[in-house]
């Protein structure tokens, strides 16, 4: 099985260093989401478009394993935990903030198929962060992918992190082509203060991926290219 962590990323084009120091991408997301993480939910769920196609098109069975990346306040894991009863789901971020957040809705729920950790989605491991003995069988970034600076090495360790054969999901904003040009700047500047850029990469990236043979890729624009949803089936 080829490894991922070979840092495929820096094969192809990548002009900009995106290594950051992982005290400061704690930091920055704490920071960030300190405050917002009490009103999150309410707000994102106006533009955060999309989280719910993608989690009505997961995969997922009875005794499966399954990550969010950047998880925030577990808006997602929890309609998934509540959905699949059988599978375990595990959310992982770099902000402790959001996580206490998380924790709370959580155990207000009552659900105990959710595990929750600190870590940095370039850095994570199945073993070492969760304590696992077998890679997950299903990994997914929403909306992390555009706030995080190492997408790219992300995107490399949840592939390193999942079964052969199983999907990685993205869910973010896309490139808004088919929306007005006003809607478009108006949407780049309200981003612009979170440090979120729809990273015009990212297509390319993953279809570089599959052309090296690492595996199959589908990509689904979504309510006129305002987001899309991609699924990267691990080759076997
Ligand atoms: C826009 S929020 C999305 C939250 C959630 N996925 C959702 O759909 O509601 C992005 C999340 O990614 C987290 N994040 C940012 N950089 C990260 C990194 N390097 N590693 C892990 N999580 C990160 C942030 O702390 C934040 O909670």
């Amino acid at each position: 099985m080829r490894k991922f962590n070979k840092r495929h990323s820096e094969e192809i084009q990548n002009p900009k260093s995106t290594i950051q120091n992982p005290d400061d991408a704690f930091e920055k997301m704490d920071k960030m989401y300190r405050h917002q993480r009490y009103f999150y939910d309410l707000t994102r769920k106006y533009y955060l478009l999309g989280r719910d196609r993608l989690i009505k098109e997961m995969k997922i069975s009875d005794g499966d394993n399954v990550l969010e990346i950047g998880c925030g306040t577990a808006r997602n894991l929890i309609i998934l935990a509540k959905k699949h009863r059988g599978a375990h789901f595990f959310g992982l971020d770099a902000s402790a903030e959001m996580l206490k957040t998380a924790q709370r809705k959580i155990d207000a729920k009552h659900l105990e198929n959710i595990t929750l950790k600190t870590a940095l989605a370039d850095e994570f491991s199945y073993d070492e962060t969760f304590d696992l003995t077998g890679k997950f069988d299903a990994c997914f970034f929403s909306y992390a992918v555009s706030i995080i600076p190492p997408w790219k090495e992300s995107i490399e360790n949840a592939l390193d992190n999942l079964k052969a054969g199983k999907s990685l999901y993205i869910v973010d904003f896309y490139d808004q082509r088919s929306l007005p040009v006003w809607f478009q700047k108006t949407l780049k500047g309200w981003l612009k203060q979170f440090h979120v850029k729809y990273p015009k990469e990212l297509i390319p990236f993953l279809a570089s991926l599959e052309r090296n043979g690492f595996g199959k890729l589908k990509i689904t624009p979504l309510y006129k290219r305002y987001s899309l949803l991609a699924e990267f089936r691990k080759a076997i």
